[in-house]
């Protein structure tokens, strides 16, 4: 996926908050330690530093969204080798929490107030991790949607 295209799914699945433009997407990727998972309608973006990957942004176009795509873009970033993972949700991503927390990630931290929401109060953010220094978590099953 180029970064224009990683920037387009960004803009259509985060119509709330500040979608990162391509030339951001551009500067992430030309990190050796930045990965892209991607199927069509949806990509993942990881960093791995030392056994310990985050990741940085998961989205589905809206079109596609409830289909599967983020379920299996998460389980194939967590097949990779790692000793632990980590991410950061808005505590009112309902969606998004309920996918993680199915896989397995529990929250370690909060940060109150994180998420600036105009018009609105502003939202906390969860730090959830999940330990993989044991195996892999038994990872879910995708619902059936061809790779693009
Ligand atoms: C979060 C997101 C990546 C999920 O992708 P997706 O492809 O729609 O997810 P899946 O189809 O794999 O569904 C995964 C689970 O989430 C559930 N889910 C989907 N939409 C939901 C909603 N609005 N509320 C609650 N659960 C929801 C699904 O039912 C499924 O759970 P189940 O298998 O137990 O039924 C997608 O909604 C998205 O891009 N959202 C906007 C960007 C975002 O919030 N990214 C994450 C930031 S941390």
């Amino acid at each position: 996926m180029t970064p224009e295209h990683l920037a387009q799914i960004h803009a259509a699945a985060f119509q709330q908050d500040r979608s990162w433009s391509a030339q951001e997407f551009k500067e992430l990727l030309s990190s050796p330690l930045v990965t892209v998972i991607s199927e069509r309608g949806g990509f993942a973006l990881t960093r791995l530093i030392a056994g310990e990957a985050e990741l940085l942004t998961l989205a589905v176009d809206p079109k596609h969204q409830n289909q599967g795509i983020g379920r299996r873009l998460l389980n194939r970033w967590l097949a990779g080798d790692m000793d632990q993972a980590f991410l950061e949700v808005a505590a009112d991503n309902a969606a998004a929490f309920h996918l993680y927390t199915c896989i397995g990630f529990q929250i370690t931290a909060t940060r109150r107030g994180y998420y600036r929401r105009q018009d609105a109060a502003a939202v906390d953010a969860l730090i959830l991790s999940i330990d993989l220094t044991h195996g892999q978590p038994a990872l879910s099953t995708a619902k059936n949607i061809e790779s693009g």
